[in-house]
């Protein structure tokens, strides 16, 4: 079944206006959007409009509430000019894991697929090719009820708007383990994408950027004693031994990434260990000389290496430079999303061009 999607298309695209070669992560966004709205128990007005400003009301339940979720994907253009989506159901299937969590409603497959399809079709020539580039995507929900007052708001917007995006680090990490501050606890929403937990997280990272770090590495909520990911990226630990990531929980994100780096590990045949990983133990490999690399995970990070973690003021240097396991994965990852090799795990959704333009 296709779904009716209005369009209106922007007169004057600001495409040249936009320098390929000199892109700023998350600065400049494509002509269009995609919106539409739940209301009386249902996804309606479907569109698509230009990209731009929206007016929300002062009681907009979100603002105050909280309910604000999200999603981060990406589109990639390799040299024949071929388009293509890293995983898209994995972000709806996530996308509403979180809602249920966030008490949400479940947005279709359909209207995820199709919403994401017209829009990256229509801003195709916005997708840069250059090696390490690509279109950032980002779908995302929020409660729109006015109204003063805690309770799961009735009404719901749902919108997806892209960038042209380079690397989101553009170095490698300098990390310091936290111990005071906690991004989430058992039973809490770390495993839900939610803006809050990113709110959460600002004040820390602040504070260890300001003492020279680049990002915080969270440990558990109730020992602070085991790590579980940086404030935008999943862990990963390579020792001699075997290839270590800390379990999923209800207190870390599930990173796309991280899923697919586990399947590409066990193509590889290496051994992976997926558990808590105590703060001990870590540097136990360290002194020993057992940890050969370091790296995190994500959407926006892709793969980027630690080359520094800092624990109680003492810091513990990581090859980042040598022999890496992180390339390795990064080529994979790239002939993948550049379709230059066969897709075998089936990742990459193709773009379907020429749709029906409604209005
Ligand atoms: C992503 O990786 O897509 C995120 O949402 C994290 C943020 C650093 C952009």
């Amino acid at each position: 079944m296709s779904l009716e999607i209005t369009i209106k298309q922007i007169e004057h695209s600001r495409i040249f206006s936009f320098d390929s070669k000199n892109i700023i992560f998350g600065k400049v966004f494509t002509d269009h959007m995609f919106i539409c709205d739940f209301q009386n128990g249902e996804w309606q007005n479907l569109r698509i409009e230009p990209f731009g400003k929206i007016s929300l009301s002062p009681t907009l339940s979100a603002l105050h509430y909280g309910q604000a979720i999200f999603e981060g994907m990406k589109a990639f253009k390799n040299e024949e000019g071929e388009v293509a989506f890293f995983r898209p159901l994995e972000n709806h299937k996530r996308l509403n894991k979180t809602a249920e969590r966030m008490c949400m409603p479940q947005l279709p497959e359909e209207i995820f697929m199709e919403g994401l399809q017209l829009l990256v079709d229509l801003d195709k020539d916005w997708i840069p090719s250059s090696a390490g580039s690509s279109l950032y995507i980002r779908p995302f929900m929020f409660a729109t009820d006015d109204f003063l007052g805690v309770k799961q708001s009735e009404t719901y917007s749902f919108m997806v708007y892209a960038c042209p995006v380079n690397s989101y680090y553009s170095h490698n990490l300098k990390v310091r383990i936290e111990e005071t501050y906690t991004r989430a606890s058992k039973g809490g929403v770390g495993a839900a994408k939610c803006a809050g937990n990113y709110a959460a997280a600002m004040y820390p990272t602040m504070l260890a950027q300001q003492a020279g770090f680049d990002q915080v590495l969270w440990t558990d909520g109730e020992t602070h004693s085991f790590i579980e990911e940086t404030g935008t990226s999943n862990v990963f630990v390579i020792t001699k031994d075997a290839v270590y990531t800390p379990e999923l929980t209800d207190s870390l994100l599930a990173g796309i990434t991280r899923k697919s780096i586990l399947t590409l590990l066990e193509d590889m045949g290496k051994p992976i260990i997926q558990k808590h990983i105590s703060i001990t133990e870590l540097i136990d490999w360290h002194t020993r000389g057992q940890l050969t690399e370091m790296f995190v995970s994500g959407t926006a990070a892709v793969i980027t290496n630690i080359e520094l973690f800092s624990y109680r003021g003492i810091n513990y240097a990581v090859n980042a430079s040598e022999n890496l396991l992180s390339t390795e994965l990064k080529n994979m990852f790239n002939d993948i999303k550049m379709l230059r090799i066969p897709d075998k795990n089936n990742w990459m959704t193709h773009l379907k061009t020429s749709q029906t333009v409604n209005s």
